[in-house]
C-alpha cells in the first residue's frame, strides 16, 4: 500500500509504529473456545466479582430509551456529585473514558517530542504506551527491593527535560502502597511546572492507616492531578468512565483537548447512581478484605509468597516458568509477569468466594505437577 510516492511505513510517526499495543486480560470467551473447555474463571483485569451496584443497573435500564440523544457533553450531575463527595468545584473535575483516557489526554495536553516523562517500573502498562504515543521518552525508575515506588531515585530523576510524573498508588502490579509521609516527602522534591498525575485506581480498597490524602496536593500544587476509576470498586469497567481531580487550569487545559461526548449517557447514569452506593462499596471492600485473607493463608500453605496488597489483586511468586500457561488450560485466567520481567510471577485479581477457590485448587496441581 503507497500514499503518492511513499509508503504508509514511510509516513507512520515512527514512535506509534514502535508501540506495543496494550495487552489485556484474556477474556473468558476466547479462551474457553480455544480451548474448548467451560466454566472458566477470569481473575485477570482486577474487576470487581460481586458486579455492579444494584442501583447502577436499575438506573441503567432507565436511561436506555434516551439513548438516541447525545449525553451531556458537560457530564454535569457527575462532575457536581464528584465535586460534592471531595469537596472541590466542579470545574476540578475531568471525566475520561475510564482514566485511560485521561492519561491520554494528560499527554496530549502536556508533553511533546523528546520530553521525559518518569513512572514506577512494573506500574500500570499504559504509562509508557501514552508517553510513547506522542513521542516523550519514558524514564522507568525501577521499584525497590519490595516492590515499592523507589522515591529517592524518582526525585533523582528529575531534570529540566522532565515534564510529567506518573504515581501509581496502590501499584499495578505489586499492589504495594505508600503512605503520607512518603508522598509528602516526594511531592516537596518536584519543581513547579511539571504535572504529577497521581493514580489512585484501586484507592477504595487501600487499607493502611497512613494512605495519603493525595487531594490535599491538589489543592496545594497546580498540576498535581488525582486520577480514579468506576472500573474498579464500582463495577463498572465495560462502560469506561474515570475521573480526575485537579486544579481549575488544567482541568481547563483538558476540557479543551477532550472529545465533546467523550462519557456516554450509560455510563454517566450509571456512575453516578453508583457513586451514592456506599453499601456495594462496603460490601465489595468486605469481600475483597476476606479474598486476601484468604489467598495469604493458602498461599503461605503453599510455601509461595506473595506481597503485601491495597488493592484487589495479589503478585505471587510462583516460580514455575509456565504457571500462567498451566493455569489457563485449567480455566483459571491470571496475569502473567514475564512483560514486566519477572518470570514465574502472576497477578491474580481477588474474585468471588468461589473463584478464588478455583483459582487456588488449580495452583495446588501446578505446583504438584511442578514438583
Ligand atoms: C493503575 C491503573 N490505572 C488506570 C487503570 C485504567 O482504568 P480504567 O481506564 O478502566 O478507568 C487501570 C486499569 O487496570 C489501572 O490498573
Amino acid at each position: 500500500m503507497s500514499v503518492g510516492s511513499k509508503k504508509l511505513s514511510e509516513v507512520v510517526k515512527p514512535f506509534i509504529a514502535e508501540l506495543k499495543p496494550y495487552e489485556p486480560g484474556k477474556p473468558i470467551e476466547e479462551v474457553e473456545r480455544e480451548l474448548g473447555i467451560s466454566g472458566s474463571v477470569k481473575l485477570a483485569s482486577n474487576e470487581n466479582a460481586i458486579g455492579p451496584s444494584p442501583k447502577a443497573v436499575e438506573a441503567l435500564r432507565q436511561c436506555v430509551e434516551g439513548v438516541h440523544r447525545y449525553p451531556d457533553g458537560g457530564s454535569f450531575a457527575l462532575k457536581k456529585a464528584l465535586a460534592d463527595k471531595f469537596e472541590i468545584r466542579p470545574q476540578q473535575v475531568v471525566l475520561g473514558a475510564g482514566s485511560d483516557e485521561i492519561l491520554e489526554l494528560l499527554a496530549k495536553c502536556f508533553l511533546a517530542e523528546g520530553d521525559e516523562v518518569i513512572f514506577p517500573w512494573p506500574s500500570f502498562a499504559m504509562y509508557p504506551i501514552v508517553t510513547k504515543g506522542v513521542g516523550a521518552i519514558p524514564v522507568a525508575v525501577p521499584l525497590n527491593a519490595d516492590f515499592e515506588h523507589d522515591l529517592a531515585a524518582m526525585a533523582a530523576s528529575i531534570n529540566e527535560a522532565t515534564r510529567m510524573i506518573f504515581l501509581c498508588n496502590p501499584n499495578n502490579p505489586t499492589g504495594t502502597g505508600m503512605g503520607q509521609h512518603a508522598l509528602d516527602d516526594f511531592m516537596q522534591q518536584v519543581p513547579e511546572g511539571i504535572v504529577v498525575a497521581i493514580d489512585e485506581a484501586y484507592f477504595e480498597y487501600a487499607r493502611r492507616s497512613d494512605f495519603p490524602d493525595a487531594l490535599a496536593w491538589v489543592r496545594k500544587r497546580p498540576g498535581t492531578i488525582v486520577m480514579r476509576t468506576f472500573s474498579k470498586i464500582y463495577g463498572l469497567a465495560g462502560l469506561r468512565v474515570g475521573y480526575g481531580l485537579t486544579d481549575v487550569e488544567t482541568a481547563g487545559y483538558i476540557e479543551r483537548a477532550r472529545h465533546p461526548f467523550n462519557v456516554n449517557l450509560p455510563a454517566q447514569v450509571a456512575a453516578l447512581a453508583a457513586l451514592s452506593d456506599e453499601a456495594h462499596v462496603e460490601a465489595s471492600r468486605k469481600m475483597n478484605a476476606e479474598g486476601i485473607a484468604y489467598f495469604e493463608k493458602e498461599l503461605s500453605e503453599m510455601g509461595l509468597r506473595s506481597w503485601p496488597t491495597e488493592a484487589n489483586f495479589l503478585l505471587i511468586k510462583v516460580g514455575v516458568a509456565d504457571c500462567y500457561d498451566q493455569l489457563l488450560k485449567q480455566g483459571v485466567i491470571v496475569r502473567p509477569m514475564d512483560g514486566f520481567g519477572l518470570p514465574g510471577f502472576i497477578r491474580v485479581t481477588i474474585g468471588s468466594p468461589n473463584e478464588n477457590q478455583i483459582a487456588m485448587t488449580a495452583l495446588r496441581k501446578v505446583l504438584e505437577a511442578a514438583r
